[in-house]
């Protein structure tokens, strides 16, 4: 199967990207910025961060490696193998890496998420603030594969905001694809997530 030969051929240069961290000494930070006060007191002020505001994690494109383009071809090869249009994410976190509490209401749609995580002592949040739900999955060894619905700032309104983050102990990599056209649904999108035999939890999470 060509998506499990991408993912392969991606986690070849794991240890090659976790040599290139520079350790983080803001271990403080990830405790607030992860934490479910600080996501109360942004949907108390009405903020609806659609970036996070505080990550220890490192995008594909900022990393000095000489294997660069090596790699993000072949996510560009993964990306045209789940029928993804654009690449959303292609983040390493290090050990005691996180993605603070945002929404991505400016980066609406249907997603296809691959993450790796090297041990297995992380997961990824969900809180939609209408309903006042929280979802936690916590991640496997190895690669995990998840769909995410991404509302934007009106659908957020009726709905109830995508709120997510990330908390990880141990290296992790996230790479996901949008596979809508931004907030607009098109009905093969559903197909990929079916494939991976995906089913929606009340959060528009796809596991
Ligand atoms: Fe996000």
């Amino acid at each position: 199967m060509k998506v499990t030969e991408n993912l392969k051929n991606i986690e070849k240069h794991f240890s090659n990207l976790n040599d290139l961290c520079l350790p983080c000494d803001t271990p403080l930070e990830k405790e607030k910025y992860i934490s479910d006060e600080w996501l109360f007191e942004q949907i108390l002020n009405g903020s609806v961060h659609g970036h996070p505001t505080s990550t220890n994690s490192v995008d594909v494109i900022d990393f000095d490696y000489d294997l660069k383009n090596e790699l993000l071809d072949e996510i560009i090869s993964l990306c045209s193998n789940v029928g993804g249009r654009s690449r959303a994410v292609s983040a390493f976190y290090p050990e005691n890496g996180y993605m603070g509490w945002h929404t991505n209401w400016n980066a609406p749609g249907l997603g296809i998420l691959f993450s790796w995580s090297k041990a297995g002592d992380g997961c990824f949040k969900s809180y939609n603030d209408k309903t006042k739900n929280f979802e936690i999955y916590q991640d496997e060894v190895g690669w995990n594969v998840k769909g995410v619905y991404m509302r934007d700032k009106q659908q957020g309104l009726n709905l109830g905001n995508s709120w997510h983050c990330v908390d990880t102990n141990c290296e992790r990599f996230s790479v996901g694809f949008l596979l809508s056209n931004g907030g607009m649904d098109v009905d093969f999108c559903y197909e990929t997530l079916e494939e991976f035999e995906l089913n929606e939890t009340p959060n528009g999470i796809w596991i």
